[in-house]
This record gives C-alpha cells, structure tokens and sequence, in this order.
C-alpha cells in the first residue's frame, strides 16, 4: 500500500499554502474527489484554481493589506489600475478591460480590418476552432485558417495562403487582418519561435496587414523562451491577454494597443452588451497575482526541468519535454504499470493528475503549485506509487 508518511511530509507547512487555494481542479478530473479538501500539487491547471472560500478570503486579505478600489462599468479604481498596468508591460499606449477574451479577439479583429472581410489565422487557433463562429455570424468575417495540423504557420505558409486567394478569386476583397496564437493551445501550449514571429511581423508591417495576437497565456510562453512580454507585443498592433488562466482572476481579459484603436473599443463592448457594472473583483485579483509573476513562472518552469530529470530517474518512468514547450510535459510509465490506477493513487495522495490518454501518456501541466514542493519527496512518493500499481 501507499505510504502514508510520504503524503504527510509532502503536505507539510511548506505546502499549506497551496493546499489551500487550489483543490477546486478536483472536480474537473472525474470521480476521484478526495475526502479532505485540499490538494499538494495540481498537474491539471496552467495556475493556481480558487474554491470560491478560498477566493473569498484571498479578496478579503487584499482589501484588508491594501485596499480595492471599485470601477463603475469598468472605469477606475482596480480596472484602471490593472490597465495602466498591462499597457505598461506590453509597452503599448493603451489598454482596456474586457469582459471575456473572445469578446476581445473579436472585437480588435473587427476594428483592425474595418471593412476588409479575410483574416487569416491558425487552423488550430482558439479563434477558429472555440468561438462558435462570432467573426463569420456578428461581425461578417471570412476566417481563412492556416497551417492544418501544424502548431503554428510560418511567414511563408502565410503568403502562400495570401497567394492562393490572390490567384483564385476574380472579385478580389481586400485582406483585414491576420491573427496568431501564442503559446498555442491546440499545441500543447507550444511557443512560437521568436525568429518566425519576426518574420511574420515585418511582413505584415511591410503590406500593412494589421496584426492581432491571441495571447491569453503570453506570460508563460515568455517564462519558456525569455522573450519579454513586450519584445512580443511589440510585433502586434493588438494584444489580448487572460486574466483567469493562470493570473487568478475569476474570468476577464485586456485588449491592449494604440490609443486610437482602444479608445473606441468601450463603446463597441457597450454594444455588444459587454459593460458590466462592477468588474473590480476580477481586476484586484489579477493585480495581486501579476506582481512577480514573470519571475515565479520563471522558477516554476526551472523546477519543472528538475522534476522531468529526477522523474526520469526513475524505473518504469518516462518524463518528455515537448520541442519548443512550455508548462506541458507528458508522463508515460511502462507497460508493468497499470497507468489508470497509478493515477488515481496519486490523486488520493492530493497530487492533482490527470488518467493516462489512449496511448498511455500522462499530460502533466505545471504551474506555481510546484514552487513550494520538494522534488525528493515527490519522487519517493511516485516510487512507492509506482510499486502500488504494477500489474498483477
Ligand atoms: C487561446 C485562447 N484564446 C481565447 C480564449 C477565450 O477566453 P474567454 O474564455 O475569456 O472567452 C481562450 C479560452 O480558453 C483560449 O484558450
């Protein structure tokens, strides 16, 4: 049986922290909800996941240490705040809150091709495949994807697409926009190499194609690749970024820019019944958890480089980096192991883990959890698990 005193040495006082904040992941992965609440480290997040106790009283810490500040339908206080903030990173002049990232990539695609019509974009892009057809229904675009099966499309892929409709269309309508994702969902959270992005950047600039970047999860592609979040920004006319995925907030976005093109963009999310009234709960919590984190993804990702080594160590374990990774790994162990159960194991032992895909593999996700972990003791407890599930 599992030893139990890896358990407890696992979630001594260095994890309390933690355990306190994220165990409301347990419920995305199925049936195995553990009996105590609380969980040691998550796999299956990109950032730390809030119960709503948990999210109640960090909100209340913040108003008590310093103070929160509300906005009136997303004007001052924390909202104005959290935009000065995020303009400042991204190193554009302005930037606004919006209540969801897809209002926010359609709604800068929409401004920044005025009445052009083709945006090309990724085939496996977020704006493509997950946003229920708005650019083609409300906003009278024609999405042309690229790239089908790839992470992501080069420069050259890209004027190739622009070649072929150049070619094959009598009436020609005029080019709106281009859009990237960036780290790549579909792809593992995979980064795009800086060098294509470039490329890509210059082109457009070149042509004037207005260019849009999806980067709800930009931080972490900048902690894998040590690019700065404004070195990538600089390359887009527009930048959207998450607040919920890995930054703590309960839902939102920002759309950051020129000036001239944020300033329009309250009045078009008034129209499309997007100003809420009191968005400060949101923007507190993104304040809170954007200070440091550059440097605690950093640190996040170098600890996981630690954690794939000694893992690798280990016999019937195989950890595997992905080419041009971020935060996603993949955990295989071999066929004496029963994959299922060594999974539901460790999450009785409040490690947070995904069940082995068809093929066997593991999907690990690392975020701040692991900060406060010690990678001896996981990996005695992965040891130990291991033995618990050996094929009978
Ligand atoms: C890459 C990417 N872009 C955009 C979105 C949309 O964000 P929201 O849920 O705030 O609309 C998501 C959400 O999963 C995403 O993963």
């Amino acid at each position: 049986m599992i030893k139990r005193r890896n358990f407890l040495k696992l979630s001594g006082a260095g994890l309390l922290p933690v355990m306190a904040s994220t165990f409301r992941a347990f419920a995305q992965v199925g049936n195995t909800i553990p009996q105590k609440p609380g969980l040691a480290i998550s796999f299956v997040a990109d950032g730390p996941e809030y119960t709503p106790e948990a999210y109640v009283k960090k909100l209340q810490e913040l108003l008590d240490k310093r103070g929160i500040k509300p906005d009136v339908y997303g004007k001052g206080g924390a909202v104005t705040e959290l935009e000065g903030k995020l303009a400042q990173l991204t190193g554009k002049e302005a930037a606004i809150y919006v209540p969801t990232g897809t209002m926010a990539n359609q709604l800068a695609l929409s401004l920044l091709s005025g009445t052009n019509t083709k945006i090309y974009l990724p085939d496996n892009s977020h704006i493509f495949r997950d946003e229920a057809d708005a650019a083609q229904s409300v906003y009278g675009k024609r999405l042309i994807p690229l790239a089908k099966e790839a992470p992501y499309f080069t420069l050259q892929q890209l004027q190739e697409g622009i070649a072929y409709d150049n070619e094959h269309e009598v009436f020609k309508s005029g080019l709106g926009a281009i859009a990237i994702e960036n780290p790549v969902r579909r792809a593992d959270g995979r980064h795009i190499p800086f060098e294509e992005l470039r490329k890509i950047s210059a082109f457009c600039r070149q042509n004037k194609y207005p260019l849009h970047l999806d980067g709800a999860r930009l931080f972490l592609a900048a902690a894998a690749s040590g690019v700065s979040i404004a070195d990538y920004a600089q390359l887009f006319d527009t930048v959207y970024l998450s607040l919920y995925k890995y930054i703590g907030a309960g839902g939102g976005a920002v759309l950051a820019g020129e000036k001239s093109l944020i300033d329009k963009m309250g009045h078009l999310i008034k129209i499309h019944g997007g100003t809420i009234y009191s968005n400060w709960t949101n923007a507190a919590m993104a304040l809170y958890h954007l200070e440091g984190l550059p440097e605690r993804l950093k640190k996040t990702l170098t600890k996981a480089q630690e954690l794939i080594s000694a893992m690798n160590k280990v016999n019937s374990l195989q950890a595997t980096e992905l080419e041009n990774g971020t935060n996603i790994f993949y955990l295989t162990p071999d066929n004496t192991i029963d994959g299922k159960r060594f999974s539901g194991l460790l999450r009785e032992q409040q490690i947070l883990i995904r069940n082995p895909d068809a093929q066997g593999l593991i999907r690990l996700q690392v975020n701040e959890t692991l900060l406060d972990t010690d990678i001896n003791q996981l990996i005695h407890l992965l040891r130990d698990t291991l033995a618990a599930s050996a094929k009978r």
